[in-house]
């Protein structure tokens, strides 16, 4: 598929709503794994506008920076270490109103200050993390957790 992101003004569920079945056309009939993760955050840039979006995907035990689009990032997090390693470990989606709050959280870049991470499940096992930095307090809610766990599920896992 080559089309333009029709990117949506609106309240964030509007902008949500639009983008869904945009990503599902962006996903359809692609297998490549790291082609729809590519996709979906550029997507989610597009539309959103956020500081950094992107994935960090399970390898070995540990978190991978895969495709994002932002700022460069850390490489490399241990289960369980900042808000994308205790998503992981938790399994549950981590909304963190204040970096400076969370404890561990790992700065990658200076300017973010709120973040939201989300799990990606397959078998039930935690595959990888959807992470979302803003250079904004209090970016993200409920509704951004509710829709980005809709999203993520759209994307298999081979
Ligand atoms: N802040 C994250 C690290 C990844 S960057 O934000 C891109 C964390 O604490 O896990």
């Amino acid at each position: 598929m080559a089309e333009d992101l029709n990117v949506i003004q609106g309240t964030k569920e509007e902008q949500y709503q639009a983008l869904i079945p945009q990503v599902k056309g962006l996903l359809e009939g692609e297998t490549d794994v790291v082609a729809n993760l590519a996709n979906v955050c550029a997507a989610l840039k597009e539309q959103f506008k956020w500081f950094w979006v992107g994935f960090y995907v399970v390898k070995n035990n540990e978190l991978v920076v895969g495709p994002f689009q932002g700022p460069v990032a850390c490489t490399r997090i241990k289960k369980g270490k900042g808000v994308c390693g205790t998503s992981w470990a938790q399994a549950q989606t981590i909304v963190v109103d204040d970096v400076e709050k969370f404890p561990g959280h790992i700065a990658c870049s200076s300017l973010s200050r709120s973040e939201i991470v989300v799990p990606i499940f397959k078998n039930d096992e935690v595959v990888a993390v959807l992470d979302v930095d803003s250079e904004y307090l209090n970016h993200f809610d409920e509704v951004d957790a509710a829709y980005l766990e809709q999203i993520v599920k759209l994307i298999a896992f081979c």
